[in-house]
């Protein structure tokens, strides 16, 4: 049977409304047949038109063709779908639309007219109605973050509407539905309006950045009338009396808040205001307390067991006056004290004077990153407090599940940190004085946070702000929205403008933000150009360069890494050239294209003269020069052997670790195993020693951490500086997990059609990882068994996919479940030893004694053996000194003796 699911249109799961009169549809489908492909499709809207049937496979983003449709209306779709099996299937979508451009005429921004300018006020007004209404919307937004409440009950669930915009150009306005809160008679409709991103301090920016009022503005239709916000409100105090991102807010139940005062009328230019299009914040999940401790300070403090970010709500019966105050961290010091020195400047308090009796509280216009609280003011009941994790609210759509139980934890782990950072705009932390759009964070994680979550719309709505931020001369500002008309810029944050959309269109298949995108990554393009010396290379200018990479000599500069920032630079503007060209071939501009295309040979050729000795060496002999080489198509074909034969050196260095900062950690392990060093990258992926991302999962993390040593191996913590424990930058290793060791990856966007080539990790059993994609759900494991390995493929309808095996083999297949069997190998056989295990460490091991002298027993009598195991020296260094089948018996030894030791 031929199934339709998930029929949307547009965004439509973000609640906000339809804000296209020519929206576009997608759904996707399921068939108990196999190789079912979709042979046409009809759209009706009720009412509106009859669609005609069209001949087409296009299942996701189809362009609805019919009559336009109006502004704040419902209306309901019928799909028809046929397949190559002769089957149809039916489904409906009931969808309402938004004002479009055509909303708040008669409405003004209004603010409360205290005397004074409050961090909180709420605006009201008192609606009479004859009879309960049968049709009742708000249109509203406001400067500042506003919660609106019809008596006493507030609209939606959402946290901190209208959300972050680059408010100098864009203002967004939600859509709710209030017909059910209102009554016959007398009802109060209230606007509570914060400080929120409009006027607290952002990070050295200031306070009062977009404006130093906040006001609201709204346009209510109940039935037939409309109320707009105009001077018949009226404005009163709020609980609410300081309320900023960074510190917190204070709430004083205890204030009189029933003087009536008047409002004031707030100039803002209303043509920035907009739809929303990406999804609200919400309290995505609930988490209890797992653990109450006091510390040796004797502070009392909830541990929820999840670093997150949100606010903590509790149950309280108190006195009057009674003032409780929760403070936030992220960790514990190494005494089991609680932490908040990497908080830098943020205070990270919610303080509130309770007003006796029972209450239940929380913060509503803050919010922190943390995974414990202190208390103080009350008893920290565990059963009191619960943690509201606040995040946009996406759809999780990709899962990992491993028999180690370490990598499904880290899998987790770059979800939560996902989660903790995707709160209205992309950033880079929620926990210190920064929460920023930087754009270089989310250009190094875009891939795998569009594996991990559907956000198109999130990031389709981030990119309107970066399109909007984009300079004259076609700077892309280091953080969107930014918080200063001038903000600096720099390689890999400007890429963004090419990176983003990129993995954007290939995860959804989105073909018209690339449309909206491309004349900026043109504009970027042009600056870039115009900045181009004699030598046609970019060589001045501020840069980030390989952001915290650990090669880098702490004497010059202890977080650029040692790569050339202008190497960094070129490169990635050459990637920029390449995407764009993409983008201009996808769009149908072949000419623009073929143009795109030969600068970026120039800049390649450039690249190459300027940063390559005739033989092959390059400038910076690091880990992220070669993997950015390799990666962004730099290395002439002649020097491969060589730059391959650097790279592996410079992990061999580094006894099987990444040295890598922002500039190339997202594309390291799988430009390693993508050019023969699939060892390499999998003893990157897998040790658990500093710096590797199972070693913060040793030592407890439950997001990802800006630095690697945030914890350092005795326990003590890294420099509060800069030392987030909740930055996404390196949890892009999560692409390596689908992409490389899953293998699925894409052919044609959307997964339209995909390719599966997995690469199995050593010594892990069971390994698999599934994509809800816009066609439905990809799956590819594996499970080593009995020396056989067995690999499981999902393929949805209407798509196709080329499976590739280790033994060689391949075949393309339609839509269906499969199952491959395979010679195993030692692919199930953990590798206790590896090549960058030091030979002492191995030789002093009684267990290999017995399988090793039998195999090399020259390494263990006598005088070499015993200098041998002297040596500080890696297995690995061992291979590369010798001969060609000494270095073969070597590698075989290895084998032997992870067999017996990883079957143990
Ligand atoms: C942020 C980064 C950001 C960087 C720019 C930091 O403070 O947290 O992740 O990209 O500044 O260098």
């Amino acid at each position: 049977m031929l199934k339709i699911t998930h029929f949307s249109v547009e965004n439509s799961y973000v609640g906000t409304g339809v804000f296209a009169s020519r929206p576009r549809f997608s759904w996707k489908l399921e068939s108990d047949k196999n190789d079912t492909f979709q042979t046409a499709y009809k759209i009706d809207i009720a009412g509106l038109c009859e669609g005609e049937k069209i001949y087409s496979a296009q299942s996701v983003w189809a362009d609805y063709a019919g009559t336009p449709l109006a502004p704040a209306t419902e209306y309901t779709a019928k799909l028809t779908v046929w397949d190559n099996h002769g089957q149809s299937a039916t489904s409906e979508l009931a969808f309402e639309t938004t004002l479009f451009d055509c909303g708040f005429k008669g409405a003004q921004f209004i603010a409360a007219d205290l005397g004074y300018n409050s961090d909180c006020a709420v605006l009201f007004k008192k609606v009479t109605l004859k009879s309960r209404p049968q049709r009742a919307r708000a249109y509203v937004s406001a400067l500042g973050m506003y919660e609106l409440s019809v008596n006493g009950q507030k609209a939606g669930d959402a946290f901190f509407a209208p959300g972050w915009t680059d408010y100098r150009r864009t203002l967004q306005y939600q859509t709710y539905d209030i017909t059910a809160l209102l009554c016959e008679g007398e009802n109060i409709i209230e606007i509570e309006v914060a400080k929120g991103w409009y006027r607290a301090r952002l990070a050295d920016y200031g306070n009062n950045l977009y404006g130093n009022k906040n006001a609201a503005i709204s346009e209510i239709r109940i039935d037939g009338d409309v109320i707009n916000t105009d001077k018949t409100w009226s404005s009163r105090k709020s609980n609410v009396v300081m309320s900023e991102l960074y510190d917190g807010e204070t709430c004083d139940c205890t204030l009189d808040t029933s003087q009536i005062f008047p409002v004031q009328i707030v100039e803002f230019d209303k043509s920035r205001l907009a739809n929303q299009i990406g999804p609200s914040c919400h309290a995505v999940s609930e988490l209890g307390v797992v653990r109450k401790i006091i510390t040796p300070k004797g502070e009392h403090v909830l541990d929820f067991g999840q670093n997150a970010a949100g606010v903590v709500r509790f149950k309280v019966n108190g006195l009057r006056g009674q003032r409780v105050t929760l403070r936030y961290a992220e960790v514990l010091d190494d005494e089991g004290n609680f932490y908040t020195g990497n908080l830098r400047t943020a205070k990270s308090t919610d303080t509130f004077i309770l007003s006796g009796g029972e209450q239940v509280l929380n913060a509503r216009f803050t919010y922190h990153g943390f995974r414990y609280v202190r208390v103080e003011g009350m008893e920290a009941r565990a059963e009191d407090f619960t943690f509201l994790v606040i995040s946009s609210d996406l759809p999780q759509t990709g899962r990992i599940s491993s028999s180690d139980g370490d990598i499904e934890r880290l899998a987790r782990n770059i979800l939560w940190t996902q989660r903790s950072n995707f709160v209205d705009v992309p950033t880079d932390c929620p926990q210190r004085d920064e929460r920023l759009g930087w754009t270089g964070d989310i250009a190094a994680f875009c891939e795998t946070a569009a594996v991990n979550s559907g956000c198109s719309a999130f990031l389709n709505k981030w990119l309107r702000d970066m399109r909007g931020a984009q300079g004259e001369d076609g700077d892309i500002p280091i953080i969107i929205p930014p918080p200063a008309p001038v903000c600096g810029t720099s390689a890999i944050w400007a890429d963004s403008v090419t990176i983003v959309p990129w993995a954007v269109y290939l995860e959804y298949g989105d073909k018209r933000l690339l449309k909206e995108q491309f004349p900026a990554m043109l504009k970027y393009l042009a600056k870039q150009r115009s900045l181009k010396g004699a030598t046609g290379l970019i060589k001045s200018g501020h840069q980030f360069g390989d952001w915290l990479a650990l090669d880098a000599d702490p004497a010059v500069d202890g977080k650029r890494g040692a790569t050339d920032v202008y190497f960094i630079a070129n490169a990635y503007w050459a990637n920029s050239l390449f995407i764009a060209a993409q983008t201009a071939r996808i769009l149908g501009e072949e000419e623009g294209c073929e143009s795109l295309l030969r600068e970026r040979d120039e800049l390649i050729a450039a690249i190459r003269r300027e940063f390559f000795t005739p033989n092959g060496r390059m400038v910076s002999e690091t880990q992220t020069a070669c993997v950015l080489a390799l990666k962004f198509g730099i290395v002439p074909e002649e020097h491969k052997d060589v730059v391959i034969s650097t790279l592996r050196r410079c992990v061999e260095k580094r006894k099987g670790h990444l040295s890598t900062g922002f500039a190339a950690t997202q594309y390291l392990l799988q430009t390693l195993t993508k050019y023969g060093l699939e060892e390499q990258a999998q003893s990157i992926f897998l040790n658990r020693t500093c710096p590797g991302w199972l070693y913060e999962v040793e030592k407890g993390a439950t997001t990802v951490w800006e630095r690697w040593n945030a914890i350092l191996p005795d326990g003590t913590l890294f420099e509060p500086e800069m030392n987030s424990f909740n930055h996404y930058a390196s949890a892009s290793v999560g692409a390596y997990l689908y992409r490389t060791v899953a293998g699925i990856e894409q052919t044609e966007a959307g997964y339209k059609s995909f390719s599966v080539r997995p690469h199995p990790l050593k010594g892990v059993k069971e390994f698999s990882a599934e994509i809800d994609s816009v066609y439905g759900s990809i799956c590819s494991g594996y499970k080593t068994k009995n020396g056989k390995i067995i690999f499981t493929v999902k393929v949805p309808a209407n798509t196709s996919a080329t499976i590739f095996l280790p033994d060689g083999t391949s075949r393309t297949v339609g839509s269906g479940n499969y199952t491959f069997e395979c010679e195993g190998g030692d692919y199930g056989v953990k590798q206790v030893y590896t090549l960058e295990s030091r030979l002492c460490d191995f030789m002093a091991d009684e267990r290999v004694v017995e399988v090793a002298s039998k195999i090399a027993p020259q390494m263990f009598g006598g005088q070499s053996g015993a200098s041998l195991s002297s040596l500080k020296l890696s297995f690995g260094q061992l291979v590369s000194m010798s001969d060609e089948k000494a270095g073969e018996m070597l590698k075989g030894l290895l084998k032997e003796v992870n067999k017996k030791l990883g079957e143990n």
